[in-house]
């Protein structure tokens, strides 16, 4: 567990959850437990989408994959007892004082994980989609957007903004998703394994269906532009205090791993 969940990876939707958790006026020792429990479903998310009935992946931030270093029986308990830990983690007193706000909590994080969110994505990732683009457009959403999501979502069930900020803020996070992943398959694409941490090219070579496999890069990549524009355009009505979330989108448009 402490090797899938404190290795070297990005952060990126703790990240989330401090940058829209501040912009609310949220404190970040309020935000952190919340910010833990996410990172321990993404940990665990990655643990079993790299064991060898799912993508067969031996390398996970520049590391031999938890099945690899351990075996597969510990991959998939690390896996499950991550995501129970989430839970325990949220629906700790120490979470928030009011039990109704981590019940929203503990809600928001298992729709966000489950068979409409992460795990429904990864099931149809897995089962193929076919040659549409809505199809896969649905499938990226809850298989990498729903969790970049929850990253919005824990922290307005702690701050409870109103309707503009809350639409503001899930529509950004809906578009962050898409673009979070059509870089991911680029990278598969056009990557280095030594630079991006993981075994590259292998999406075309498993025949996955992406925007990229399905479009080739430069219409993922004008694709990509589009979303990235109107993933700016979402923050608009937050003024300057949208500056983090910006600069969070570029680093995910430019990341290199
Ligand atoms: C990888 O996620 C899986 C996808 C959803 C594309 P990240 O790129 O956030 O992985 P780490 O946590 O930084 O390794
Ligand atoms: C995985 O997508 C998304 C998850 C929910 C874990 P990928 O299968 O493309 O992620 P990588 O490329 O292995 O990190
Ligand atoms: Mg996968
Ligand atoms: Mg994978
Ligand atoms: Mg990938």
């Amino acid at each position: 567990m402490r090797y899938a969940v404190l290795g070297p990876g990005k952060r990126l939707r703790p990240f989330l959850v401090f940058e829209a958790g501040g912009l609310l006026g949220v404190g970040p020792e309020r935000l952190d437990r919340a910010a833990c429990a996410l990172e321990c479903i993404h940990a665990y998310s990655l643990v079993h989408d790299d064991l060898p009935c799912m993508d067969d992946d031996d390398l996970r931030r520049g590391r031999p994959t938890v099945h690899r270093a351990f075996d597969e029986a510990t991959a998939v308990l690390a896996g499950d007892a991550l995501q129970a830990l989430a839970f325990e983690i949220l629906a700790g007193p120490e979470t928030h004082p009011d039990g109704r706000v981590r019940a929203d909590l503990v809600v928001a994080l298992a729709r966000a994980s489950g068979a409409r969110g992460m795990c429904g994505g990864q099931m149809i990732d897995l089962s193929g989609v076919g040659e549409d683009l809505g199809a896969v457009a649905r499938m990226q959403r809850l298989k990498t957007g729903a969790l970049i999501s929850a990253a919005f979502e824990l922290p307005l069930a702690l701050a409870h903004p109103g309707e503009r900020e809350r639409h503001a803020l899930l529509a950004f996070a809906h578009d962050l998703g898409l673009a979070y992943q059509i870089v991911d398959d680029l990278l598969d694409l056009e990557g280095e394994a030594a630079v991006v941490g993981k075994a590259t090219g292998k999406d075309a070579a498993r025949g996955k269906v992406n925007f990229v496999t399905l479009l080739g890069a430069d219409d993922a990549r004008a694709r990509l532009e589009l979303v990235a524009s109107q993933a700016r355009a979402q923050l608009d009505p937050l003024g300057n205090r949208a500056g983090g979330l910006l600069a969070c989108l570029d680093f995910v448009l430019d990341r290199r791993s």
